[in-house]
């Protein structure tokens, strides 16, 4: 049987972290998609589809393996698109105490409603102070980003200076 996991999230962009996850999780899997949720709890910088080309730019300029599938999804329970896509794992990042507490509930529920499992997986600990919401106000800002995102999503938001 293969074994497909799913690692979910607003890549609102997709930065260093989440790249040294994704790569992490992607040797433990036969399949490994990387999926854009909308989360309504908070506002969007990049629209959907940016996300994903982003993404798919940054994990081949990575060299990361080729079992890794970006998609989006915005409709329904995330546990869905695993039943769609016969996944039965989640992989999330976690880069401190706070994630978990803010993961364990989502972890419990999705197990709940679908038997699907929540892997908690470490960056590297160089990552542990990086995150979407910390780039987007950097980068609104007119600072620079390079250092805690992908080269193509460094590109893309200083020629956007958005
Ligand atoms: O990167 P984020 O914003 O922390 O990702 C959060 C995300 C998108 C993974 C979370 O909001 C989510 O799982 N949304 C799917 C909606 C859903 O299925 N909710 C019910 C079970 S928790």
């Amino acid at each position: 049987m293969r074994r497909i996991a799913v690692v979910p999230g607003s890549f609102d962009p997709v930065t260093l972290g989440h790249l040294d996850v994704i790569g992490r999780a992607a040797g433990l899997f036969d399949e490994l998609h990387v999926l854009v949720v909308h989360n309504p709890d908070k506002s969007a910088l990049l629209p959907i589809n940016r996300r994903v080309s982003l993404l798919e730019q940054s994990i081949r300029d990575g060299g990361l393996p080729t079992n890794i599938v970006v998609a989006s999804w915005n409709v329904g329970l995330l546990v869905d698109y695993c039943t769609d896509v016969g996944a039965s794992v989640l992989v999330k990042g976690i880069r401190s105490q706070v994630d978990v507490a803010y993961e364990t509930p989502m972890a419990i529920v999705n197990r709940n409603l679908a038997g699907v499992e929540t892997i908690f997986m470490l960056p590297d600990p160089s990552h542990a102070h990086v995150s979407s919401s910390l780039v987007r106000q950097v980068a609104g800002l007119g600072g620079d980003v390079a250092p805690y995102v992908p080269a193509a999503v460094a590109d893309f938001l200083q020629g956007t200076r958005v």
